[in-house]
C-alpha cells in the first residue's frame, strides 16, 4: 500500500479499512520511488524532427494496420497523430472499448501498462504495441496481486471491484473491473443489491464513491502521485482569485479538493462539463495533458491548472503523469518500425481477467459513462 512519496498528501485521507502497515508502506514508496526514477521524459524532439517523424509513423500505421489508441494525458502530437489516422483517443474505458472494435491487426497503446493489458485481454488476436513498457501507475505498483489476493481472502463475504488502474492479475482476483467514468454507478447498482464492496487500489476514489453511494465498502489504501499532490487549501485560494471559474476534478484527487468542485468525472466527463457549463475559467484538477483536448474542445475557454503540493524544482508529478509522459513520438516510430515493446499477458490469467473486463464494458453500455 502507498501513501504520497514525499510523505505530504494525507490530509484528506479517508480511510475505513485499509491495511496498514509500516514497513510494507514504506517498502511500497520505495518501489513507486524507483520506478519514478527511472522514469525520465524525453527531450522533445524540434518541429521539423517531429513534423518527420509524424509522416513516417503515418506511413508505418497504413502498412502495418495499425491504430493508436491514446489518453488525453500523452504528448499533443501523439493525440493528434491517433486522431488523424483514425486511431482514438480518450478515457480508460473509451480506450478498452475503442481497441476491442476497432478492425486494426495492430494497437498502439499510447499511456500507460494497464492501459495496455487491458488491450490485449480484451483482443488477443491483435499485436499489442507500447511506446515504452516502462510507463507504469502508482495505483498498480502499491496493489501487489498475492498481497490484494490475502486481502480478499480475508473478506469473502465482499464483492471485489477494482479499478482498471491494476495489474491483469489484480483484474483476475475481481468480481468487477471499473473506470471512473462508471465507477459511482456500478456501486451504486451493487449496494442496492444489498452487496458489501472491497475495493482497491485507489483510495481517494474509493472514499469518493463511498460518500456519494453510501456504500459500505473495505478500501485498499494507495493513491495516485499525481492526484494526490492537489491541494484543498491552495485551491481555495484559487478560486477567490478566479471567483467565476468553475472547478473540475477527477476522483482520484483527495476528499477536500473533490469537496470544492463543482463537476467530479473522469477526463471525458470532465471535458464534457467544460464544453456544457456556461463557465469561461475553468480550474482544473487532473494531469495537464488534457488541456489539449480541453482547449480543442471549447473556443474562448479558459484552464487554469489547480494548485499542487510542490510547485519546485523537486516535483516530478505535479499535474503531470511521470509515465504517461514517456510516451514519445521517437519511440512510439521506433516501436511501430521494429515491432518491439509488446504487450504479453500469460494466458490463463488473461482468461480470468476477461470476465470482470466484460461485465464492465457489459455494464458501460447501459449507463452514460
Ligand atoms: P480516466 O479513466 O478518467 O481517463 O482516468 C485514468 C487515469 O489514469 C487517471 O489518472
Ligand atoms: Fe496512474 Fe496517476 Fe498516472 Fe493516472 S495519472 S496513470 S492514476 S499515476
Amino acid at each position: 500500500m502507498f501513501c504520497s512519496i514525499d510523505g505530504t498528501g494525507m490530509e484528506d485521507s479517508h480511510l475505513t479499512g485499509g491495511v496498514s502497515d509500516e514497513g510494507r508502506l514504506i517498502a511500497d514508496t520505495l518501489l513507486v520511488r524507483q520506478y519514478l526514477d527511472r522514469a525520465v521524459r524525453p527531450d522533445a524532439p524540434d518541429a521539423r524532427e517531429r513534423a518527420k517523424y509524424r509522416d513516417a509513423i503515418k506511413d508505418l500505421l497504413e502498412r502495418r494496420n495499425a491504430a493508436i489508441v491514446a489518453h488525453y494525458y500523452v504528448d499533443a502530437d501523439l493525440q493528434e497523430l491517433a486522431e488523424e489516422t483514425g486511431g482514438f483517443v480518450g478515457d480508460s474505458l473509451e480506450m478498452a472499448r475503442f481497441g476491442r472494435d476497432c478492425d486494426a491487426d495492430m494497437l498502439i497503446v499510447a499511456g500507460v501498462r494497464f492501459m495496455g493489458e487491458t488491450a490485449k485481454i480484451l483482443s488477443p488476436g491483435k499485436t499489442v504495441l507500447m511506446p515504452t513498457l516502462e510507463a507504469t501507475c502508482s495505483l498498480d505498483l502499491a496493489c501487489p496481486a498475492d498481497e490484494f489476493s490475502r486481502f480478499c481472502d480475508a473478506h469473502p463475504d465482499h464483492t471485489v471491484v477494482v479499478y482498471a488502474n491494476t495489474s491483469a492479475a489484480v483484474k483476475a482476483r475481481a468480481d468487477w473491473v471499473v473506470t471512473s467514468s462508471i465507477a459511482v454507478d456500478l456501486v451504486d447498482h451493487l449496494a442496492a443489491g444489498g452487496e458489501k464492496i472491497l475495493w482497491a487500489p485507489d483510495r481517494h476514489l474509493g472514499a469518493y464513491i463511498e460518500r456519494v453511494t453510501g456504500a459500505e465498502m473495505l478500501l485498499w489504501d494507495a493513491a495516485c502521485i499525481v492526484h494526490e499532490e492537489f491541494k484543498a487549501r491552495g485551491l481555495q485560494d484559487l478560486v477567490q482569485v478566479y471567483p467565476e471559474a468553475a472547478v473540475l476534478a477527477h476522483p482520484e484527487s483527495p476528499v477536500g479538493v473533490l469537496e470544492l468542485a463543482d463537476f467530479v468525472g473522469s477526463t471525458t466527463q470532465i471535458i464534457r462539463a467544460a464544453r456544457e457549463l456556461p463557465n469561461r475559467q475553468f480550474i482544473v484538477a487532473t494531469d495537464q495533458g488534457i488541456f489539449h483536448k480541453l482547449q480543442k474542445e471549447t473556443s474562448g475557454k479558459e484552464f487554469i491548472v489547480a494548485p499542487t503540493a510542490g510547485n519546485g524544482a523537486e516535483c516530478r508529478s505535479c499535474a503531470s503523469c511521470p509515465w504517461m509522459g514517456l510516451n514519445s513520438l521517437q519511440d512510439l516510430h521506433d516501436t511501430l518500425n521494429h515491432g518491439d515493446n509488446e504487450v504479453h499477458v500469460d494466458i490463463e490469467l488473461a482468461r480470468q481477467a476477461m470476465i470482470p473486463l466484460r461485465r464492465m464494458l457489459e455494464f458501460a453500455v447501459d449507463f452514460r459513462s
